[in-house]
């Protein structure tokens, strides 16, 4: 397998590492972040065709500040370094770094003085994102200032001969208008990348490296919720490790309806792992009995799925590995610093693993974004419904039933939700729409039924358009499809009585009803 091209960025702790590797995978070449002490053997290890300096929190004039090995300078690749990595390429390299007299920080117009190189094909001057405090005052020997501020008189600068640039501002940031094209730049023209990665170009890489840690013998337990995450993060483990990988699947009896189904098809199917579905709706629902608080649902949900899970897991036998679907903005969201490490030692989101047993996880998705997990579960052949679902909450349907849940009340939610997803798709909605969803209110109405007075429940159509789930607008869904979806519940789904279309958006209302 031929090696792909890749670019290695060296991770100084800021905030942006991720969004750098992004934008390179967005010029169709792989990149791969190390923490910034890796060594210069390391990277050349990896084959890269460029290095890439990350921002950073610190200040290249501490004593204690992260400073790469200077041996990366003279790995024959290019090197840019953004922020604190042009900061600290100036100090390694015999330039000076100051505080600047001015702290620049938000969008700040940027001139372009050297257009060639990096700075190729931008504007004379160009929006930019700044953020910082300290700033080069001297360039070192062989470098030039291409570009500057009113307060910055080197916003970047270059070395051609040596092939090693910097940059004072964000390019991976969308506020630099040019940003992207920095990036290509960089990567294809400088590096000279081919520009030719494909999601399924990852599958070869991570593959490989699931390999490096499992070896020959190395044994992987995963436990399968049946999202897109951890259905991707189980593809993935098997196509590099096949049945040497378990998949443990609690199913709480609060799943759509049909996935149950398809995790259990895909992974004994399509990926035939050791796959083990614990069939826990009983233990869930008794133990969900009489509670009403949404948040006390979650918190028994969460807990008794780490008991079943527990117990499974104890009958396995003794296995090597723990396996998570986590995604970047998990990542991001708990607060941990970056390493693209598909092995990351002792973190732990749930604190499953820690209570197995288990010191190191494999994580192959963690460096990616929702869309390129989803290009990722395509190029491996998983099911399309299964990649484009929309997302679903752990706790499941039990935050979509208000009061306690019951299993007749799970049933009504699951029916009603499958007529409404049905019609959705029927109507081609299915990609404008980002979840959609009906929530079983707790709200019992009078109807009548051929000559029947009846008193049953209210079902509440959700709908929203959203780009990041923090904000959303209620769909403006056509009313012949509302109808319809109506019209079918109260027909085919018994003690549904009356369908009510939530049109609240958030803020102020939450997505969810729970
Ligand atoms: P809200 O209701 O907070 O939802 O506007 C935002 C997104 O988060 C999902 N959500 C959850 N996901 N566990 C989850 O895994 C939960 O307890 C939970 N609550 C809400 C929700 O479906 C929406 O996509």
């Amino acid at each position: 397998m031929a090696t792909a091209q890749k670019i290695i960025i060296l991770d100084f702790g800021g905030q942006y590492t991720q969004l750098i590797a992004r934008r390179v995978r967005e010029c169709h070449v792989y990149s791969e972040v190390m923490p910034w002490s890796a060594s210069a053997e390391a990277v050349r290890a990896r084959e890269p065709s460029g290095v890439i300096l990350s921002g950073g929190p610190a200040s290249v004039n501490d004593p204690g500040a992260p400073r790469c090995d200077p041996a990366i300078y003279d790995l024959g690749v290019p090197v840019l370094g953004i922020c604190y990595g042009m900061q600290l390429t100036a100090a390694l390299l015999g330039g000076s770094v100051e505080r600047a007299r001015e702290r620049e920080y938000g969008r700040v117009t940027v001139r372009m003085t050297g257009r060639d190189g990096l700075l190729k094909g931008l504007s004379d001057r160009s929006a930019c994102w700044m953020s910082h405090t300290w700033q080069v005052s001297a360039c070192p020997p062989g470098f030039h200032a291409v570009a500057e501020t009113d307060n910055c008189p080197v916003a970047a600068m270059a070395n051609e001969e040596r092939r090693v640039y910097g940059v004072q501002f964000h390019p991976e940031v969308t506020h630099t208008d040019e940003g992207r094209k920095i990036i290509e730049n960089f990567v294809l023209d400088i590096c000279g990348c081919a520009g030719d990665w494909t999601m399924a170009g990852y599958i070869d890489i991570a593959v490989r490296r699931i390999r490096e840690v499992a070896g020959d013998t190395g044994t992987v337990l995963l436990a399968l919720s049946g999202g897109v995450d951890s259905s991707v993060a189980a593809a993935l483990i098997h196509r590099a490790i096949g049945s040497r990988l378990t998949c443990v699947f609690v199913d709480h009896g609060l799943l759509r309806k049909g996935e149950s189904e398809q995790v259990c098809r895909v992974f004994s199917e399509l990926f035939p792992v050791r796959f083990v579905r614990v069939d826990a709706a009983e233990r869930f629902f008794a133990d969900l009995k009489g509670v009403t608080e949404p948040e006390q649902k979650r918190h028994i949900i969460g807990r008794d799925f780490i008991e079943v899970f527990k117990d499974a897991a104890k009958d396995l036998g003794r296995l090597d590995y723990f396996a998570q679907g986590t995604i970047y903005p998990d990542v991001i969201e708990s607060g941990q610093g970056t390493s693209a490490a598909v092995i990351k030692s002792h973190h732990n989101v749930g604190g499953l693993p820690k209570e197995l047993g288990f010191t190191e996880l494999i994580e192959p998705l963690r460096m990616l974004f929702k869309d390129e997990v989803r290009a990722l579960g395509e190029a491996l052949g998983l099911p399309r419904d299964l990649v484009w679902r929309q997302p679903f909450p752990g706790p499941g349907l039990a935050i979509r039933i208000i009061g306690e849940v019951t299993p007749e009340k799970a049933r009504i939610v699951r029916d009603t939700d499958a007529i409404f997803r049905e019609e959705i798709a029927k109507a081609g909605l299915a990609g404008q729409v980002n979840q959609y969803f009906t929530v079983l209110t707790g709200v019992h109405s009078v109807g009548v039924m051929g000559d029947e007075r009846t008193y049953d429940y209210t079902i509440a159509l959700r709908a929203v358009t959203t780009d990041d789930f923090m904000t959303a607008d209620w769909a403006r869904l056509p009313y012949d499809v509302i109808a319809k979806v109506s019209e079918r519940i109260v027909n085919e789904v018994p003690r549904a009585s009356r369908v009510v279309l939530d049109v609240t958006s958030k803020p102020p209302a939450s997505i969810e009803w729970e």
